[in-house]
């Protein structure tokens, strides 16, 4: 069976034709790249080392298609409004870190109404994996839009080395920054950051993004997976509390979440019982859909079984008492 390369959409060679429009603007576009990764050469590094995956992945910055196909390089003066992101260049099963991100990022828009980076699934021309997405701190006319990462937003400290402190910060200290609708979407986001398995939301993986308006607010959701695939981190990144419950524990303990533990912390930003009941709803019950989208993905069979077997056991924990 054929998938789209974009939605995971049955029956489809390459792109179905809404994920084309969507993703390049285009009716047509090659799945398969004309260039290897080694034609990039506007190549970013310098975002946070630190723990786990953040910056081990070098990424390319891309312009827009020309006919079917995209381009490695970017005109004089052209604004890149893509993002390249190759296969890990360490870790475990590394090549299924493409499919691994855009499977996750396609099960947080298509099962959770997650706002999301829009993005596909490409190979190389030597055939090796490739994750892209389309930037969206450009708007249609290909302005640029302001975007702030949390370490910025909530002023996070570095260290000597110059890398952030992350760990100085919780989820709680979100509060002061998000708009009410925005902290329904965050409290969706930690829960599914958990389901699926991501050790690795950390503050550079929040942003706040310019409206039309003129207003800050929380941006699509980027740089979703699930890192136990590749690496054994913590269930999640930063603390939900202040009060830090994962350093409260004796050492070498796993603080154990649990829905509850969501509820507590939508209950101090001040969120409804009615809507926080609603979010559990959202997240109920909905274990196979996901399971059918991780066996549509373009994971190895080796990765979609260690998938499967994360998001079995977080949602047994997430819904135990
Ligand atoms: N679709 C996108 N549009 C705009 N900016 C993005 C997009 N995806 C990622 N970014 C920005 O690029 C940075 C690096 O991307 P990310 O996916 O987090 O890569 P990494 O795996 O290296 O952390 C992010 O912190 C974010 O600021
Ligand atoms: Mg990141
Ligand atoms: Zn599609």
């Amino acid at each position: 069976m054929d998938y789209c390369f974009g939605c995971l959409k049955e029956n489809v060679k390459e792109f179905c034709s809404s994920c084309e429009k969507r993703l390049f603007d285009r009716s047509k576009i090659n799945p398969q790249l004309n260039f290897n990764w080694e034609a990039i050469s506007k190549v970013i590094d310098g975002y946070p080392a630190g723990f786990s995956i953040s910056g081990v992945q070098t990424k390319g910055f891309i312009g827009k298609a020309t006919g079917t196909e995209l381009s490695p390089i970017l005109a004089d003066g052209e604004s890149s409004m893509y993002i390249i992101k190759p296969l890990l260049s360490r870790f475990d099963l590394p090549s299924d870190s493409p499919a691994n991100e855009h499977v996750t990022m396609q099960i947080a828009k298509q099962i959770y109404g997650i706002r999301t980076a829009e993005c596909c699934f490409m190979k190389f021309a030597n055939g090796t994996p490739a994750y892209v997405t389309r930037r969206f701190d450009y708007n249609k006319d290909e302005e640029k839009l302001n975007q702030e990462d949390f370490a910025s937003v909530l002023q996070a400290k570095k260290d000597n080395g110059g890398r952030y402190k992350y760990l100085a910060k919780t989820y709680e200290d979100f509060k002061d920054v998000l708009s009410a609708l925005n902290k329904v979407q965050f409290i969706k986001i930690l829960i599914f950051n958990f389901l699926t398995g991501n050790g690795d939301a950390h503050l550079k993986n929040f942003s706040l993004l310019e409206t039309p308006d003129g207003d800050m607010q929380l941006s699509p959701s980027y740089d979703l997976m699930n890192t136990k695939i590749h690496v054994k981190n913590s269930p999640i990144a930063l603390n939900l509390f202040r009060e830090l419950e994962r350093t409260s524990l004796p050492r070498g303990q796993v603080y154990s979440y649990a829905m509850k533990d969501f509820i507590e912390l939508g209950k101090r930003f001040g969120i409804s019982d009615r809507l926080l009941n609603k979010i559990v709803k959202e997240f109920e019950g909905t274990e196979d859909k996901m399971k059918e989208m991780i066996n549509k993905s373009f994971l190895s069979d080796e990765a979609k079984k260690k998938y499967l077997e994360t998001i079995e056991k977080n949602f047994l924990q997430l819904f135990s008492k």
